[in-house]
């Protein structure tokens, strides 16, 4: 077995939505910063409560030479904060962003997006 084994994408989604749709906002940040923005969930809510809920989301970038960098996780209080996070990054160094999501039922799911 592999890590790759356990995570789930777009392919494994049932009707619950638990993929990380990540976007880029360009200059949408504080002071023209750059943001990334991941969110489980957008179309169809996914569950938050104690019992079924979004516990964590991760973003990594890889840098135009392909050095991966772990840019940053959000951890979230069931039933009260929402797997809706924004990152402040310089997009312009990176190629591209991936992001992990842990549902405490369905498990690891990733996506990656072209910057
Ligand atoms: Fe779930």
């Amino acid at each position: 077995m592999q890590f790759q084994d356990i995570l789930k994408n777009a392919e494994s989604e049932g009707k619950e939505k638990h993929v990380p749709v990540i976007e880029i906002g360009k200059g949408k940040g504080e002071g023209g910063a750059d943001i990334v923005h991941v969110v489980v969930g957008k179309e169809t809510p996914h569950p938050n409560t104690v019992e079924h809920h979004i516990a964590w989301i991760e973003v990594f970038g890889m840098k135009q030479d392909g050095q991966v960098i772990n840019l940053g996780r959000a951890a979230f209080a069931p039933a009260y904060t929402n797997p809706n996070v924004r990152f402040q990054v310089p997009v312009a160094e990176f190629k591209a962003f991936c992001a992990l999501a842990y549902c405490n039922i369905h498990g690891v799911w990733e996506n990656c997006l072209e910057a």
